[in-house]
């Protein structure tokens, strides 16, 4: 694809778009990952002026920075490890994205301590790189995109040293709403605002997430804090021609046969896809699908819960935790109603893109209950790929509730009666009316591309 597009783009976020391996013999493996950003970058056309800035992840990474044997367009930021760590782990994985997804556990948490300030250095360390980093490598009159909370002060560090770029900033989380957000110590509030002000233009998934934000901004900042910044907003949809070509391979034709088997003859599906996240609600899921094996006998043996839920932020205890409950829970479903031949719940912890394309497939529920999501992709990517038509089981708290409520059955991520009935709405939806409404939702949730909601910022910004 071609663009108007002829400053040079610079994109910036934490994870980058390539990872590096060492292995055993010295040599590196290199592995691209996917995602939005990646097909969106990708449209502004080849050869265009682009550069992708982001920071060195692992040891693999860090040996790539030293022998520079990196990719073209992309600069890894060989960031110290400690000052990583606490920058990620500490402040952004464990303060802002709590904040922003509402999971502290407010009786104990959160306690922002002597321990959280030394954090807190740490991440203006880390943001310090990344702009130091972009103002070096920033053409004249250059576009900068900053992704998501764990670079919220760039824009206003970047503004300083380069008054000439057009710099915005995107969040794929939720937006906290102000009562949650003054949960942070007044002067970090400020200085996350204000960073994140530093932007000509700020945006995020849904109309909600930016309303959120500014309500925060005014209440912070004061009136007029928005002033010489504006608010934007970009639903990323599902990439339909890659999921229908890629869940059409051989590998996912070959996962449907094993899953199939595994399900057994006759028997509905609910499935769901995650990572291991905290605010994805999977042991919830897991009680509602218990209260309907409960409360409708008529269920059992009947339906299978395939939940695949990838490993996620493994150095946090917390998420260790809640791997290990997710796993509990199932194993004792399992052990309670399981028969000789049908086993109630499929759960599976490690990662496979094909089999999870396959589970799409021939799901006849997907369930997508977070309790605060950005977006959530999945819950666009099943009905882009489904067979034969899959009831949506969603939850209000997902950004993806705004484009697909109507279509969606739709739930309290709480509430786990509902959510039960919920599901059992879903299994005895009529074939004809799953097909019509899959067909809606499929339509919705590809009406902004990557390709289309990457390009979109970049022509909003240019005319804002
Ligand atoms: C999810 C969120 C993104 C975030 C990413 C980081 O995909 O939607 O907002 O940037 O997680 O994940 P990571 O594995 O890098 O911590």
């Amino acid at each position: 694809m071609v663009s108007e597009h002829a400053a040079q783009v610079l994109v910036a976020s934490n994870r980058g778009p390539v990872s590096y391996t060492l292995r055993e013999d010295g040599s590196l493996d290199a592995r691209r990952g996917g995602g939005g950003l990646v097909s969106g970058l990708s449209a502004i056309g080849q050869g265009a002026d682009s550069l992708w800035v982001c920071a060195a992840l692992g040891d693999g990474d860090r040996e790539a920075v030293r022998r520079g044997t990196g990719e073209p367009g992309v600069r890894m930021l060989d960031i110290d490890a400690g000052v990583h760590a606490d920058a990620y782990n500490g402040i952004a994985n464990s303060v802002l994205w709590f904040v922003h997804h509402m999971l502290y556990q407010t009786p104990l948490e959160p306690a922002f301590d002597a321990e959280f300030r030394r954090q807190w250095a740490a991440y203006e360390t880390y943001n310090r790189a990344f702009a130091d980093a972009l103002a070096a490598e920033a053409a004249p009159g250059a576009v900068v995109l900053v992704q998501d909370y764990h670079l919220c002060l760039v824009p206003g560090m970047l503004r300083e040293l380069r008054p000439d770029l057009r710099i915005g900033h995107f969040s794929h989380t939720p937006w906290a709403p102000v009562d949650y957000f003054r949960l942070l110590p007044d002067d970090i509030a400020r200085q996350l605002l204000r960073g994140l002000l530093g932007a000509d233009r700020v945006a995020f998934l849904t109309r909600r997430w930016a309303d959120a934000f500014a309500a925060c901004a005014v209440d912070v900042l004061g009136d007029g804090a928005l002033d010489g910044t504006a608010l934007g907003v970009h639903g990323l949809g599902a990439d339909a021609d890659f999921l229908r070509a890629r869940s059409q391979r051989q590998d996912v034709e070959e996962w449907l046969v094993r899953l199939r088997e595994r399900v057994g003859a006759g028997r509905r599906t609910v499935v769901r896809v995650d990572r291991t996240e905290l605010s994805k609600n999977i042991v919830r899921g897991l009680l509602a699908y218990r209260q309907l094996l409960t409360d409708r006998p008529e269920w059992r043996g009947r339906v299978v819960h395939i939940a695949f839920a990838y490993p996620s932020r493994q150095d946090l205890a917390v998420y260790r935790d809640y791997t290990a409950s997710v796993r509990r829970l199932a194993e004792e479903i399992n052990a309670a109603y399981g028969t000789d031949d049908w086993q109630p719940v499929l759960l599976e912890l490690d990662d496979d893109f094909a089999r999870s394309l396959a589970a799409y497939r021939m799901a006849d529920v997907a369930l997508v209950n977070p309790i605060r999501d950005g977006m959530n992709l999945v819950a666009k990517e099943v009905p882009v790929v489904s067979d034969e038509g899959c009831a949506l089981v969603l939850s209000r708290e997902a950004g993806a509730y705004e484009e697909l409520g109507e279509d969606a059955i739709v739930v309290n991520p709480y509430d786990v009666m509902a959510t039960a009935d919920a599901l059992h709405e879903a299994l005895v939806m009529e074939p004809q009316e799953r097909t019509e409404r899959t067909k809606r939702l499929a339509a919705a949730a590809t009406a902004l591309p990557p390709a289309a909601w990457f390009l979109d910022q970049l022509a909003a910004l240019a005319s804002e």
